[in-house]
């Protein structure tokens, strides 16, 4: 595997487990903002998979292998998975922002 294909599986996998994140943030969003929350977070999760099929399909041009499993992807990413329940506490907007900060931070 070359340094380009860990880079760009890296930001493929993170993409994958940011997807997922951003959907579930998108179910349980609740109160007064839900409509303007839900449909933010959707167009974020939008955006995720449009840029994981982007670079992926890009990878495959290039001759390189994107990581195709949710297993592999958890074992590359660097993006923390959710494994608690969404309660009516639950900041969500803390949840994105800590995952855009890493994303920001990202570099190829
Ligand atoms: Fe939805």
């Amino acid at each position: 595997m070359t340094n380009l294909e860990n880079k760009l599986n890296q930001y493929v996998a993170d993409l994958m487990v940011a997807y997922t994140k951003l959907h579930n943030v998108h179910w349980y969003v609740q109160g007064k903002q839900f409509y303007r929350m839900h449909e933010l977070f959707e167009g974020y999760y939008d955006k995720a998979t449009e840029d994981m099929d982007a670079i992926a399909e890009r990878m495959l041009q290039l001759g390189l292998k994107p990581v195709a499993s949710l297993k592999k992807a958890l074992e590359i990413t660097k993006i923390e998975e959710r494994t608690e329940e969404f309660g009516r506490d639950f900041d969500l907007v803390k949840i994105v922002k800590t995952d855009f900060e890493y994303f920001l931070k990202l570099t190829l």
